[in-house]
């Protein structure tokens, strides 16, 4: 029997619910959120749909009621507000560190053994103040942001290419942030030829330029931030976890040393498994990516040095 909770019913938390119970990630999802009904409601709503996509995942939605969580495998968080069109990532840190912070202690009290995915933004500080707050091992803390780009990166590929978007692979590492994220076009291939001997020079960068802003082109187009993606990326990695794939894909992961960065949680490729967070793969970097990774470092460390500056760690 596997359980996995989604805190937060807005629309990543539901759609992160819904895609765990399609794909019939785990056996039971809990879906809790503060507002009263919310979560009954859309647990209601996608236990409607099970004999019509015919799954047998059970999703149960809960108000506030964290004991309804207990012994979960991973527990997705998702809590917090989402940005409005013109506002960066990083400017959500005020109204959801301490969010996020009281979720995830409450969760460890019903959960000790648990997984967390952290979704809520700002992505990379959020995940490194949940690992410093609760002390946990670095296995246990994934921040979601780089599966999200990477596959708006092999997205906008696809598009650039004019091919199916599942026969590219590309990664994008660095802190998921407009300015901060790093889609590493050198690596990028389809049917394993570099991109870079298919596409333009010029053309390549619009890709890149594209899956920077990618989230961003979406909250102006919704007037919200995106969810689809984001909920089907935090099920992507609850997947890898529950059936131990074992799969390669970026994660913000509290970083000891790899890449020559201590003390910072940060994107980059791990394999994750039934452990979490098993594998840390060192990508070799040219000159260019490593300047621009520096600067990610630079950037996700100045929004880290808020949480202390305001007393939340
Ligand atoms: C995004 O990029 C929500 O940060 C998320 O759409």
């Amino acid at each position: 029997m596997s359980k996995v909770t989604v805190v937060g019913a807005g629309n990543v938390g539901a759609t992160c619910a819904n895609v765990l119970a399609v794909n019939e990630v785990a056996n039971e999802v809990v879906l809790i959120d503060i507002k009263e009904g919310l979560a009954e409601g859309k647990a209601m709503d996608i236990m409607q749909t099970a004999q019509l996509m015919g799954f047998d995942t059970v999703v149960k939605g809960v108000t506030n009621d964290y004991s309804q969580t207990a012994d979960s495998d991973v527990v997705v968080i998702t809590s917090g507000l989402p940005r409005k069109p013109g506002m960066t990532r990083e400017e959500l840190i005020g109204v959801n560190a301490g969010i996020v912070k009281s979720v995830a202690q409450n969760i460890l009290k019903y959960s000790p053994n648990t997984i967390l995915v952290i979704v809520s933004n700002p992505m990379d500080p959020m995940a490194y103040l949940s690992l410093k707050t609760l002390g946990l091992p670095r296995n246990r803390v994934i921040g979601m942001g780089g599966a999200l780009d990477s596959s708006r990166f092999k997205y906008f590929l696809s598009q650039a290419l004019g091919c199916n978007a599942n026969e590219v692979e590309g990664l994008v590492i660095g802190g998921h942030g407009d300015t901060t994220m790093i889609p590493l076009a050198s690596l990028a291939t389809y049917k394993g030829v570099p991109v870079t001997k298919l596409l333009s020079a010029e053309k390549l960068d619009e890709v890149v330029k594209n899956t920077m802003v990618g989230g961003a082109t979406l909250t102006g187009l919704l007037g919200t931030s995106a969810w689809m993606a984001p909920g089907a990326a935090a099920s992507f990695l609850v997947e890898s976890i529950i059936k131990d794939q074992k799969k390669m894909i970026v994660c913000a992961t509290y970083l000891d040393g790899e890449y020559g960065m201590k003390d910072i949680t940060i994107g980059v490729p791990v394999i994750i498994g039934k452990d979490g967070i098993e594998r840390i793969v060192e990508l070799d970097l040219n000159d260019d990516e490593k300047a621009k990774l520096a600067a990610s470092e630079d950037a996700v460390r100045k929004t880290n040095n808020i949480l202390y500056e305001t007393g939340i760690l």
